[in-house]
């Protein structure tokens, strides 16, 4: 009868949902935002302790911790490479103008502004090459600004 196909169809959505879902939760990419951050003077990011030597450092058996310094129209370091099977958070600013930090394929995504240190986490679980790109325009060279992830 229509009732039992219906039935079913609707048996096949949920499950398909629930695929989605889980295929969505693994992998590289759960991005959260830390609102707690301190604030960074844009003119001493040279300076800074962490921003002034920004890249790769190890804080925990598979934890890192990447800073990455955002300018018209590049990131430093412009390739990151991370173990597999890591967390890895990064800490972002900006010396200039409002940028974004936004990993190819993964939830990974926030702005960079000025002032101001932006923290996006990311379970880098697959090894892979995973593009890096700036989508908040910033400029005359903003389709040009991007990175590269490379988990080994
Ligand atoms: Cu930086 Cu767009």
């Amino acid at each position: 009868t229509y009732e039992k196909f219906w039935l079913g169809a609707s048996m096949v959505l949920i499950v398909g949902f629930i695929l989605t879902i889980t295929y969505g939760s693994v992998g590289l990419g759960i991005a959260m935002v830390d609102d707690s951050e301190p604030t960074i003077n844009p003119e001493n990011v040279g300076d800074h302790p962490d921003f002034g030597d920004p890249g790769v450092e190890q804080v925990g058996e598979n934890e890192y911790v990447v800073h990455v310094v955002a300018v018209q129209f590049a990131y430093f370091p412009g390739e990151i490479e991370v173990p597999a099977d890591s967390t890895v958070t990064f800490k972002l600013t900006s010396e200039d103008v409002i940028h974004s930090f936004s990993v190819v394929g993964t939830n990974a995504n926030t702005m960079i502004i000025p002032g101001e240190i932006a923290s996006v986490t990311v379970e880098a679980d697959e090894p892979g090459e995973y593009g890096i790109v700036c989508s908040e325009y910033c400029g005359s060279g903003h389709h040009d600004m991007e990175g590269k992830l490379t988990v080994v």
